[in-house]
């Protein structure tokens, strides 16, 4: 007789954004004239870029052609997208890696949450608090946070490092070690992030603990300040301890298209066997691998053109979040954020909760955002809005919000 997977049973409700697109068609179904607008998910509105595009349209017609057409694509990619990361990603900031260490993966989410697949269930991990879910749930389904403690709002076997304003929403070192800390800078949900030296100091405290970092940078497009790096690897000694996910979806638009990368160095090592080589077996085994089409459209990001068509997408969304938090503050709302990321975390007014603040936000304004609460227990208190809302939205939100 089979058995499930009880890890499941023991996740608290549903994954936050499913909650969210839930509760608005709820209100949506009942009020039908709502003109609702979404500032939640971390969803882009602006088009594929035109280089982009172009490139998928000539890949399609590859496709359709025998002499040039594609079946599976290569283990860890095609080579000529690997290629143009490696120029323009790493080796541009001083970063040297080998091809190979490069994985092309179908986004930044399913490789954080794969991931877990290559440690053992023995590990414990250390996040950030409050932290994307996809880290939590992910290792609450393998079986490796122990119990949900409904009460707390946490889970049992996890290490919470609290992330607050006395910390400007950075983590501490954990008094407790950890064997596999999630990072993620610029930061999803608060938008805050760290300078080199403070990231240096993590890739030196899981060398000293021989803990392995899985550093999230989905938002490095969004950097604006000079001491921010974009790579962990812009670190010394992180190739031996730390793993890196990244993204096209927020720098590119690929939140439909999906694609993403990881990259696993082969010196990161546990006794003699390279954790490289692992996730090329589940990389082989379980994945096989992101459409020609799809990668051909990452390999434009990085052409002239491509380049500078998605550089202004970026700024766009960063006219955005500028708006908001100007706006937000003009109206007496605590704020950070939005400089180096396109989130801007709040305050929820009158010590209101996050959810009362959602529904709040739902019923006056109708706007949508994030309530801070779901991403962990030092989320309360907090709101995130998101900057990838078209200009006109986002105008007409703050519009509301500011009447409330
Ligand atoms: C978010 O809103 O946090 C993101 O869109 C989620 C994601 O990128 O998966």
């Amino acid at each position: 007789m089979f058995k499930i997977n009880e890890n499941y049973l023991k996740l608290p409700g549903s994954y936050l954004f499913s909650t969210i697109a839930k509760k608005q068609r709820e209100y949506k179904s009942i009020h039908k004239d709502a003109n609702l607008i979404s500032l939640g998910i971390g969803d882009v509105t602006l088009p594929l870029a035109d280089a982009v595009t172009k490139a998928m349209h000539k890949a399609v017609d590859e496709m359709s052609d025998q002499s040039t057409f594609k079946g599976y694509a290569p283990e860890l990619g095609y080579e000529f997208l690997r290629k143009a990361i490696l120029e323009n990603d790493f080796k541009n900031r001083g970063v040297d890696l080998d091809l190979d260490e490069i994985f092309i993966s179908d986004g930044a989410k399913s490789d954080s949450g794969n991931i877990g697949d290559i440690f053992s269930i023995d590990n414990k991990i250390a996040v950030c608090d409050p932290v994307y879910p996809v880290y939590v749930d992910t290792n609450a389904m393998s079986g490796r946070c122990g119990d949900y403690l409904a009460d707390l709002e946490r889970w049992s076997n996890v290490i919470y490092m609290p992330c607050t304003k006395e910390t400007n929403f950075a983590p501490e070192l954990p008094k407790e070690e950890p064997d596999i800390i999630y990072l993620c800078f610029p930061n999803n949900p608060t938008g805050a992030t760290i300078n080199k030296d403070e990231l240096q100091k993590w890739v030196d405290y899981a060398l000293k603990v021989g803990a392995c970092i899985i550093y999230d940078a989905a938002y490095e497009a969004y950097i604006s300040e000079e001491d921010v790096p974009h790579s962990i690897y812009e670190c010394e000694g992180a190739k031996a301890c730390a793993i890196e996910i990244r993204s096209f979806s927020k720098n590119a638009g690929f939140t439909g298209t999906r694609l993403g990368y990881t990259i696993v160095p082969k010196e990161l090592k546990k006794g003699d066997v390279s954790l490289r080589d692992l996730w090329a077996r589940r990389h082989g085994t379980k994945f096989n691998g992101a459409p020609y089409i799809i990668q051909k459209a990452g390999e434009a990001v990085y052409s002239k053109e491509g380049k500078e068509e998605t550089k202004k997408q970026v700024a766009y969304y960063m006219e955005n979040a500028r708006i908001i938090r100007e706006e937000l503050k003009s109206a007496g709302y605590n704020c950070s954020g939005g400089i180096n990321a396109p989130y801007i975390w709040l305050e929820t007014p009158n010590g209101m909760t996050s959810w009362e603040f959602f529904d709040l936000l739902l019923e006056k304004a109708n706007v949508v955002g994030t309530p801070g609460s779901g991403f962990g227990p030092s989320g309360e208190g907090y709101f995130r809005l998101t900057a990838f809302g078209s200009r006109e939205n986002t105008i007409e939100a703050l519009n509301r919000i500011k009447k409330i």
